[in-house]
């Protein structure tokens, strides 16, 4: 525990002065996409039906999202990827353009109580704070946050009339400024936290779970800091442990360091942007916005979670979660309740297209309630 962690970080000054995890698309990446996308429209495949040959990118858009991958495995943990080419395209053929992309990248994962692989961020009404909230689906500001894959990758469509400015910390950065200060409370973060499934979880699956903040493996500092599923879990389940007070204080240094203005940095996406994360390594937040008045302007982005073939191994403790920590392997996502036979069937072959293991069904009962946990029985 506590060992200096092998990833990258970085502060906001370092993003301020190095701008190459921002990548433009070069004109011939465009045009491969563009081709890409002619090609898929032509199949009428569903979704979750495609292969990567169905969205058949050529070399310069695979060196495009060559270069996406480095960012996000091996420099910063971001990639900022500028003109997409969404201009002129139907919703659904941007989705599709996107989809495409994701195929390369890796496994699409369920995100949430529709089991739904791609979802639409934009205010609809969620409220966040409630027992059963969720982020995306809101105008609120957000607390610093993962989500629950390798990669969460969001491109925007439309943005707001004001507000929604998005922001990034290392949580490497975080955690090493946080050591200097409070090691006593950073000790207290490689410790289990429970967290609440906010209603949406699987009919397998307990509705909350326990999992340390950090972790290591294979000298890899991985960070899951959910916090609203945290409060979550306080409010909704009495049995529950109480959080101590210096569970409480850790969480609030951490968050406190997290918004610091030397370590996070802020930016808006812009239509035709696609904002690439590594989880494991930066967590992410939004202010609140406020939306144009007429429905077709309001702020709109679509977001993929992903598994990927590069992303490091993770905490064994981790699993709980994310039902398999170990690299090469599908994993992560909230499974929720319309798992059906045709999204089963597009994980397996897209796991077999990318050589990763798919080890998720093999035991129905990870996740399975706290208390059986907590007594040991299987
Ligand atoms: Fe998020």
């Amino acid at each position: 525990m506590n060992s200096v962690s092998s990833a990258p970080f970085w502060r906001r000054n370092d993003l301020e002065t190095d701008r190459s995890w921002i990548q433009p698309l070069e004109q011939a990446a465009v045009d491969d996409l563009r081709r890409a996308l002619e090609h898929a429209l032509t199949t009428r495949k569903p979704l979750l039906q495609m292969s990567k040959s169905d969205f058949p990118i050529r070399e310069d858009g695979q060196r495009a999202l060559s270069k996406v991958l480095a960012a996000t495995q091996g420099g910063y943990g971001i990639a900022l990827v500028r003109g997409v080419p969404i201009a002129g395209l139907a919703e659904d053929e941007a989705r599709v353009l996107f989809w495409g992309i994701g195929l390369h990248l890796g496994v699409a994962r369920p995100q949430g109580k529709n089991s739904q692989f791609m979802s639409d961020v934009r205010a609809e009404g969620g409220e966040y704070r409630s027992p059963t909230g969720r982020g995306y689906n809101t105008n609120a500001s957000l607390d610093f946050h993962s989500d629950a894959a390798d990669i969460v990758a969001l491109l925007c469509l439309r943005d707001a009339k004001t507000g929604g400015e998005s922001l990034v910390t290392s949580s490497i950065a975080a955690r090493n400024e946080m050591m200097q200060a409070r090691p006593d409370l950073v000790e207290v973060l490689y410790r289990p936290f429970v967290y609440s499934r906010q209603g949406e979880q699987a009919p397998e699956e307990a509705p909350y779970f326990e999992m340390p903040i950090f972790g290591e493996r294979n000298g890899h500092f991985a960070c899951r800091h959910v916090r609203n599923h945290i409060n979550g879990a306080q409010a909704s389940f009495s049995e529950v442990p109480r959080l101590t007070p210096t569970q409480t204080q850790a969480l609030e240094f951490f968050d406190a360091t997290l918004a610091r203005d030397d370590l996070c940095f802020r930016m808006y996406l812009q239509p035709g942007d696609i904002q690439f994360l590594n989880n494991h390594v930066v967590l992410h937040s939004r202010t609140g916005f406020e939306d144009h008045e007429e429905p077709e302007r309001r702020r709109h982005l679509l977001r993929l979670w992903l598994a990927i073939p590069q992303a490091q191994a993770l905490p064994e403790s981790w699993s709980v979660f994310f039902k398999d920590s170990e690299p090469f392997a599908v994993r992560g996502g909230h499974r929720g309740q319309q798992i059906s036979p045709e999204m089963e069937a597009y994980e397996q072959r897209l796991a077999r297209e990318h050589g990763m293991a798919l080890r998720i069904y093999e035991d129905r009962q990870v996740g399975r309630p706290l208390r059986q946990e907590a007594t040991g029985s299987a």
